[in-house]
């Protein structure tokens, strides 16, 4: 009797042993995130592409053809001068009393008086003032759509896609540098950013 009580206790710590090594074995092969190493050292290499991703984006986001219009009151022109006449942003962002910006801007550029111009030409929106912001600052606000007038990732995709107001960035008119990144490597860079899941810089990031 005694000896059976021995060889069956015996079986069941072999057998806890077993399953203690089998479970710890499993745990081995995943993180706190629930993710086997292989899947999580694939993740962290979106990650890194979605950061380099929006370096690209915040580049054109600061380049003054994009810049200019992205002001708080006024917009600016050429390489961040003031724009002469002056002209404010208004309650429709479209101008103040007679200083209308559609007066002098039509659908597209003018030769002859040399004022640029593509459909729909204003200020942009007072909640899309980047001036003045920090790379992960303007990140948090295209992130924060109770921030920027309810603006998803996919607004912001399709507007720098096809948009006039932004391609006019890359047909600027007169002797006004083009965006310098070509228009097919932002499309990309703010698809992969998306993909990564729109990762900002943090706060304390030097640019
Ligand atoms: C002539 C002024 C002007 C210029 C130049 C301009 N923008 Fe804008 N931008 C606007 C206006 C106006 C809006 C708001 C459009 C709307 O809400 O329909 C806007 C909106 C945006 C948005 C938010 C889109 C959304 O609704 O989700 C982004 C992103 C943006 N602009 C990027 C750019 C980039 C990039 C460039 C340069 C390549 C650029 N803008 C050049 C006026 C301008
Ligand atoms: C009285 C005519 C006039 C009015 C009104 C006017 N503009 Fe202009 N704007 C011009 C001219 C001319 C230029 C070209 C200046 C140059 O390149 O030297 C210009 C240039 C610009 C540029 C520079 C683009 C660049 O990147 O160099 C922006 C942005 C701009 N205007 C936005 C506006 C907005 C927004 C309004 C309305 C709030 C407006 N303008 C109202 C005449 C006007």
């Amino acid at each position: 009797m005694e000896l059976r009580q021995a060889a069956c206790f015996l079986r069941h710590v072999t057998i806890s042993a077993v399953l203690i090594m089998a479970l710890t074995s499993c745990e081995n092969r995943t993180d706190k995130s629930g993710q086997a190493p292989e899947t999580k050292a694939q993740n962290s290499q979106v990650d890194t592409m979605g950061h380099q991703d929006w370096e690209t984006i915040v580049e054109v986001l600061l380049h003054p053809r994009c810049l200019n219009c992205h002001q708080l009151e006024m917009p600016l022109i050429n390489e961040g001068s003031p724009h002469i006449p002056r002209v404010a942003r208004g309650p429709g962002n479209m101008g103040t009393g007679t200083m209308q910006c559609g007066n002098c801007h039509s659908n597209q550029n003018n030769p002859v008086t040399g004022a640029p111009g593509a459909p729909g030409w204003a200020m942009a929106p007072i909640e899309l003032n980047w001036s003045h912001k920090s790379s992960a600052q303007i990140c948090k606000l295209l992130t924060t759509p109770q921030d920027n007038g309810g603006r998803s990732p996919d607004s912001l995709l399709k507007f720098i896609s096809e948009n006039p107001l932004a391609l006019w960035g890359w047909n600027p008119g007169g002797k006004r540098q083009p965006v310098n990144i070509p228009h097919d490597k932002l499309v990309e860079a703010m698809k992969g950013w998306i993909a990564a899941g729109t990762p900002c810089p943090s706060e304390g990031a030097t640019n």
